[in-house]
């Protein structure tokens, strides 16, 4: 299993794999089970569906690692024009927006990365909600909580992104379980070293638990990021001891991934949102879908050879 999440996420950096996946006839339909499609459209039908069955929503414009100042604008306006057309469609605040810093310049310029970052924020608070930031690879961290500071002193319902697999989390999480600050725990998708990350699914579990404890007993709210059971329950179990009601945190799972404990938990009472991905530059998301599970990498191989 180790073997195959490294090949998938050295697979998710490769640009030849990229054209030779993304021109495949077979890529569309395993697409199509994590990704809401590809325009602002899809993005709003999806939210529209969810909402009905009573899920809230955190809406990602697929893209990352932008390398011009062109394409930062682009990922920009997109956001900007998502944001007016969810409140105009009444989505809002049920819907949020999700971004990646990487996707507005952050590796090219982060002054430029922060400028973009800045009109989301503000276009996000004119629709009545929210923006959280992703948490990418380990060496744009520091970077991302810089940011994220600067952000939330405009606007303060920005939220986090933090890996449990990373050794600083721990830390990262008290630092950030202050009243007002909203904070997306999971366990982390990238390939990282062991230097800075635990290796064991067994030590990312531990640190999540542990990072949850904090999380759960600050001031903050937490959002709990994970399809695992074990952790569900543990969360569960915290927020009853922490005496959290349904609006004091939320639980957080990915479009397509065991919808049906979605459904559970928001049946149970919990605020439960969706991450929900669109656009056209799916490729690195769904490798990193594929690395985390088996049975994702049978369905993708169920569907190259079933034509
Ligand atoms: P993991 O993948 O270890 O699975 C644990 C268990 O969950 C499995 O053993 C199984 O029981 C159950 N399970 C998982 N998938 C299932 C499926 N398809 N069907 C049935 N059971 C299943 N990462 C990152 O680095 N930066 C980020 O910004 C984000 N953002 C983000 C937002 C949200 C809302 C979520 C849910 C996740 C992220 N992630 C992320 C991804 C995250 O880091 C992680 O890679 C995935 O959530 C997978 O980890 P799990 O916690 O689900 O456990």
């Amino acid at each position: 299993m180790a073997m195959l999440r490294s090949v998938f996420l050295a697979a998710a950096g490769s640009s030849r794999l990229e054209r030779l996946v993304e021109s495949a006839p077979v890529s569309r339909g395993v697409v199509r089970r994590f990704v809401a499609g590809s325009g602002a459209e899809d993005a709003l039908r999806t939210s529209r569906a969810l909402a009905d069955d009573g899920l809230a929503v955190s809406l990602d414009h697929l893209g990352e690692d932008t390398e011009t100042p062109e394409q930062a604008q682009a990922v920009r306006d997109e956001y900007l024009m998502l944001l007016s057309r969810l409140r105009e469609a009444g989505l809002t605040p049920a819907a949020e927006v999700s971004v990646k810093l990487s996707a507005l310049g952050q590796k090219f310029d982060p002054a430029v990365a922060v400028e973009h970052a800045r009109a989301v924020c503000a276009a996000a608070a004119q629709a009545g909600t929210t923006v959280t930031l992703d948490a990418e690879d380990h060496t744009t961290t520091d970077s991302t909580l810089e940011i994220l500071a600067d952000l939330r002193k405009d606007h303060p319902t920005t939220g986090a992104v933090l890996q449990a697999y990373l050794r600083r989390t721990e830390a990262d999480c008290r630092e950030l379980a202050a009243s007002g600050s909203r904070v997306r725990l999971c366990k982390g998708a990238y390939a990282e070293p062991e230097s800075v990350a635990f290796q064991s699914a067994l030590d990312v579990d531990k640190s999540y638990v542990r990072c949850l404890n904090v999380l759960m007993s600050g001031d903050g709210y937490p959002m709990v990021a994970t399809h695992d059971p074990r952790l569900i329950a543990i969360a569960e179990d915290r927020a009853r001891w922490f005496d959290r009601s349904s609006d004091e945190f939320e639980f957080q799972m990915l479009y397509g991934v065991r919808p049906d404990e979605q459904a559970r938990l928001a049946a149970d009472g919990h605020t439960v949102r969706v991450y929900v991905p669109y656009g056209r530059q799916w490729y690195g998301y769904l490798m990193r879908r594929l690395a985390e599970r088996p049975a994702n990498v049978a369905f993708f191989s169920r569907a190259l050879t079933s034509r």
